[in-house]
């Protein structure tokens, strides 16, 4: 297999079944999964037809359920008409108007409860601010904001009539935010005066400034959140606050019917090459998925209280925060803020304070508490929880046994839930009330979802544990539709091989004797850091935009918390940084690149050198950069390199 790397085969022989209380309350028993699976094996177009039937409302219905006559651009439930805004919000009133959407807290312990009553009225007060500024089905709209309701409402707002919302993730610096908005020729920005997160504001209003300022031609308006209570400047005929924008507006908005195959966002992430790419998202085929898999894997019940912990600056924040639950009518807790403040027990506090029933997270966010001992999940009721699941990343067998036992009580299924921006919702995970699970495996593919393992022929390998490409074989209602403005790329990226037959994940995998899926790593020049997909190239660009970097390569690095760490390789103009010029120039770069991109790229570890071990033919040698990166020891030959004393500089030996 060329350009899969196999990592190392772990063997994990516990299996725990799910608990004989929890199976016995599941929304899907093994029955139900058994005959689920059945219908989507015989007739996989009948199976998602009749679950869009039962499980929305549509204004229009649809006749037709999978259109494939331009694959790979398919469309869903084509001749149907409906509205996001409506199926999460407005259904639920006639019974449960006053059940409470969203328990919010924020980082100093405010907190706002808010119904689905009012909910309603305030995503119809900003849908009319809205088409008060001129915004209009099709738009776009980037939103820009710290993890607050405000933040749900905008996106609620926009899906009300039909503007594509584009939500920029508060963490990307000013640049990245330009870009996006460049990218999107989107007309209006929603921000706010400033988030808060670790005891520090996060000045999104400042990084919204300097993005304008720098590009964003198409921007017409502006609307800015109070939320700091920070000074900020307010530009007149472009800025208006979020309050006075609302201001007489009526509390009902007719929904806006659109095309089931309208597209609801655009969400950028990162790929192999330097630009981010827009992922295109349909209505109705995303909101299904958004609602199945809220139902089946997070088995969402009348009385639960979800917590998904990301930011709706991600696609979890998008299908687990701000669409899916409130589809299935769920309460859900969001917070401002973050897991370390005041201390490391907070989130543990909050499932106490909140009566969390099913908590959601990744594995970055699991491993950097379990470092704190089991002092502080322990100072806390915990026995709301019922269900546990993780995101983003493998995780390790280590952490999944201290979430298991320590915050699970070994009582609370965990879902490890695999799946990517591209495909709107999860793909791989257990059913809590079904799947025995292994610790570190994603388990199997949900019903309906037809994922295999292939090598570079496409031939589906069978042979238990080795390695290969991961694909699904069938479009599904909630994946991509395209990558914004570029129908191309979207090709050459997912369809680039086996005949453009399948879609392919970008994920090396393998199955064990079981059947059970092991996610391995990237095939691509992607790193996973915290959870949050970083291409190297990007952070690569933004380092020899400086004017100091003649070349630069990034790799990762396994790290302990992250996942993954950055390590940038770097050479200067003239000679090499060493000593305290070296030290400088680390915390320039790194800053550099926060700007460039933000925080969360900012490399751990720059390196300098008088060049980049390349081969004769000039291409760098990737997977010896990643050796020294992770200090082990080079078995490989490195006589044939061009510039082989680099090496030693790399190291840190010269
Ligand atoms: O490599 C896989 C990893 O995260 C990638 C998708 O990243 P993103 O689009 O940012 O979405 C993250 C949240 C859905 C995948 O290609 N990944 C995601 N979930 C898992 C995972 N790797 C292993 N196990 C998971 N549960």
């Amino acid at each position: 297999m060329s350009d899969i790397e196999i990592n190392s085969v772990l063997t994990e022989n516990r299996l725990f079944e799910p608990s004989a209380e929890f199976a016995a309350k599941a929304r899907i028993k093994p029955e139900d999964y058994q005959a689920l699976k059945k219908k989507a094996d015989e007739d996989y177009e009948g199976f998602w037809a009749e679950q869009a039937k039962q499980l929305m409302d549509w204004h229009t219905p649809f006749t037709r359920t999978l259109d494939d006559s331009n694959a790979p651009y398919f469309k869903w439930f084509t001749d149907g008409s409906m509205n996001v805004s409506y199926n999460c919000i407005d259904r639920h009133l006639a019974e449960n108007a006053n059940k409470t959407a969203i328990i919010f807290e924020g980082e100093a312990g405010d907190t706002r409860h808010i119904s689905y009553q009012q909910l309603h009225d305030e995503v119809c007060q900003f849908a009319n601010a809205l088409k008060a500024k001129g915004i209009k089905k099709g738009d776009r709209v980037v939103i820009y904001m710290p993890m607050v309701p405000e933040a749900v409402i905008a996106m609620q707002a926009c899906a009300r009539i039909g503007a594509i919302h584009s939500v920029v993730f508060g963490g990307f610096s000013a640049d990245s935010l330009r870009d996006r908005i460049d990218d999107a020729r989107a007309v209006m920005l929603i921000t706010a005066d400033g988030g808060t997160r670790g005891g520090k504001v996060v000045e999104l209003k400042e990084a919204a400034d300097k993005a304008l300022s720098s590009g964003c031609d198409s921007i017409e308006n502006v609307i800015v959140l109070k939320r700091s209570g920070h000074d900020i400047a307010m530009q007149d005929g472009r800025d208006s606050w979020w309050s006075d924008a609302v201001a007489g507006q009526d509390t009902t908005c007719e929904p806006e019917w659109v095309n089931a195959e309208d597209p609801l966002f655009l969400l950028y992430t990162s790929g192999s090459t330097g630009k981010p790419k827009g992922i295109q998202h349909s209505s109705a085929g995303y909101l299904l998925n958004a609602i199945t898999t809220n139902l089946w894997v997070f088995d969402l019940q009348d009385d639960d209280i979800f917590w998904c912990t990301a930011d709706v600056g991600w696609i979890t924040g998008h299908t687990y925060v701000a669409y899916g639950p409130l589809a299935t009518g769920t309460t859900i807790v969001m917070y401002e803020g973050g897991p370390m403040t005041p201390d490391a027990g907070r989130f543990w506090k909050m499932v106490e304070d909140h009566k969390v029933s099913v908590f959601y997270t990744a594995p970055t966010a699991i491993r950097a508490l379990m470092k704190f001992g089991d002092e502080y999940p322990n100072k806390y009721d915990l026995s709301s929880i019922r269900l546990l699941g993780t995101v983003g990343e493998p995780i390790n067998p280590e952490a999944w046994m201290w979430y298991h036992t320590v915050i699970g009580k070994e009582r609370c299924p965990i879902v490890d839930t695999w799946w990517q921006t591209e495909t709107g919702a999860n793909v791989l995970t257990p059913l809590p009330g079904v799947t025995a699970t292994k610790p570190g495996s994603c388990t199997l593919p949900l019903p309906g979802m037809d994922v295999d393992i292939v090598n570079e022929d496409g031939e589906s390998i069978t042979e238990a544990n080795t390695g290969g490409y991961l694909v699904i074989k069938k479009p599904w209602p909630s994946m991509l539709r395209t990558i914004w403005g570029d129908d191309e790329r979207y090709v050459d990226t997912y369809y680039p091989k086996f005949g453009g037959k399948y879609y392919l994940a970008g994920d090396s995998a393998r199955r064990d004797e079981d059947g059970y899926f092991w996610i391995m790593g990237r095939i691509d020049d992607v790193l996973n850091v915290s959870g949050h997909r970083l291409g190297t190239m990007e952070v690569e660009s933004a380092l020899v935009a400086n004017d100091a970097v003649v070349e630069a390569a990034v790799v990762g690095r396994p790290h302990e918390v992250k996942g993954e760490s950055i390590v940038a390789f770097v050479i200067c103009q003239g000679e090499r940084p060493v000593g305290e010029d070296a030290e400088k120039m680390v915390t320039e770069l790194r800053n550099w690149v926060g700007d460039q991109i933000g925080a969360i790229a900012k490399p751990d570890d720059i390196r300098f050198a008088d060049g980049l071990p390349k081969t004769r033919s000039g291409k760098i040698m990737r997977r010896l950069l990643r050796t020294i990166a992770a200090g082990e020891e080079i078995t490989s030959d490195t006589s044939t390199l061009e510039n082989e004393a680099v090496v030693a500089q790399l190291q840190g030996k010269a």
